[in-house]
């Protein structure tokens, strides 16, 4: 296989890890985990997601950044390298990864807002009130969105080591410290015990089809598979690095994060009584709700703001990596202008996008706007089917024996037998769940 000379490398192991643990952590820990693990019987909930991680998601993880590492190429140039006629799945993650980015960005924008307000200490009665004004407002959240682009292509313009690998050394021991400090906080409050035993309280009789079909669904959003970004961070990892190793770093990490997150939100919620929903009202709604009753609540409000902030850049700067080293290494152009490209693309993509929750709203696509859409066709379609195409061209075309991430004789065969098998039926159902079945 081609090892283009030139090509960029991960200056430490520290850094590859805390890059990649930085675009596993996002969004998605803060705001969905703790929601659907409530829901669906706490601890109950958590064994069986770890089952699935184990079995299901932890074989695509371990292939992408294989594939990428062994190729030395990102997603398209890999899958270019097994058939050029393959090249257009790679092209595939691209536009998956751009999608994601156009609507990831609009609410790296309201973050930019609320932590702005609740520095500035604004006082606001109504946060629910607020939150929908704010939002369907036409040009400050558009002036945002175009904020937070240009300080996530910042680092991409000054490349995987000055830029990607040192803003995540920065961030991600931050991330490590605020999420501590707010844990001990909510764990200090009045009643926080309950919200715990809520929490870790085994519920047997929740685990059924649907929270089965959830903790897939999370798994493969959580460790950002199936977008092109662990393909495309591997192919910088250098040759000594353990793949498999690295895998299980990033598994490790994401749910340890996903867990603390949940930590710092059940007991806070119970002890002032309110309920825990997912999505932007969790982060924008309920949480704001709570810091308004408490002394020093807006410092809390500020640093819980900076923790989300950090979470969405260092997932942010990951997706817009794709289509950047895509454009780079298909087209042959420089950084700057690869970079310049996905900055105008992201940016036409993404206003309407933030315009769609207001003045935009009443344009539809099946029944949901610009953003739901997009929102819904990457999780539910785009994500599974990616990778779905990837389990299959590396377990029956590449064979995993090719990508030389297992030694053991025993391990690689059960996990060839999960890769080619288990991994994409699971999958399938999935996607079959999240559109023709659905209710
Ligand atoms: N893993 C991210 C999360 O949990 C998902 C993501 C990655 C989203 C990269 C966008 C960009 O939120």
């Amino acid at each position: 296989m081609d090892n283009t000379p030139n090509r960029p490398e991960w200056a430490s192991r520290i850094g590859f890890i805390l890059a990649a643990v930085g675009s596993a952590v996002g969004l998605g820990n803060i705001w969905r985990f703790p929601y659907i693990m409530g829901k669906y019987g706490g601890s109950a909930f958590l064994l069986v997601y770890l089952l699935i991680i184990l079995f299901v998601c932890s074989l695509p993880l371990i292939c992408e950044l294989a594939f990428g590492k062994r190729t030395k190429k990102e997603s398209v140039g890999a899958y270019g390298s097994v058939n050029p006629k393959l090249k257009f799945f790679g092209w595939l993650n691209v536009v998956t990864a751009t999608i994601i980015a156009s609507f990831y960005f609009v609410i790296g924008g309201w973050l930019l807002n609320y932590i702005y307000v609740n520095a500035a200490k604004f006082v606001i009665t109504d946060y629910d009130a607020y939150f929908s004004s704010f939002v369907s407002s036409p040009v400050l959240p558009c002036i945002l969105t175009t904020i937070f682009l240009l300080m996530v292509m910042f680092f991409i313009f000054r490349g995987v080591n000055k830029g990607i690998e040192f803003i995540n050394k920065i961030m991600m021991p931050l991330f490590l410290l605020i999420i501590i400090i707010l844990c001990i906080f909510s764990m200090t409050l009045p009643n926080a015990a309950a919200g715990l035993k809520f929490m870790f309280m085994p519920d047997f009789t929740k685990i059924n089809g649907e929270m089965l079909l959830a903790a897939l669904g999370q798994s493969l959003f959580t460790l950002s598979i199936g977008m092109g970004i662990l393909l495309v961070y591997g192919s910088y990892m250098t040759k000594k690095e353990n793949t498999v190793r690295s895998a299980y770093m990033i598994i490790f990490s994401d749910t340890l994060f996903a867990i603390l997150a949940a930590i710092m939100i059940f007991p806070a919620a119970f002890s002032f009584g309110l309920d825990v929903n997912s999505g932007a009202g969790l982060a924008f709604i309920t949480l704001p709700n709570i810091f308004a009753q408490i002394p020093y609540g807006n410092v809390f409000a500020v640093l819980f703001f900076v923790l989300l902030f950090f979470a969405a850049f260092t997932s942010s700067i990951s997706i817009v990596e794709v289509p950047t080293a895509a454009l780079i290494e298909n087209l042959k152009i420089s950084r700057n202008k690869a970079a310049a490209i996905v900055s105008v693309v992201v940016f036409v993509l993404a206003i309407p996008v933030t315009l769609s929750m207001g003045i935009f709203g009443k344009f539809k696509l099946f029944g949901l706007n610009l953003f739901d859409f997009f929102d819904y066709i990457t999780s539910n379609i785009l994500l599974p089917l990616n990778t779905i195409i990837l389990c299959v061209v590396i377990g029956w075309f590449v064979k995993l024996r090719n990508i030389r991430a297992f030694r053991n004789k025993t391990v690689y065969a059960i996990f060839n037998f999960l890769l080619r098998f288990v991994t994409p039926v699971a999958l399938t159902i999935l996607i079959l769940f999240g559109t023709v079945l659905k209710k």
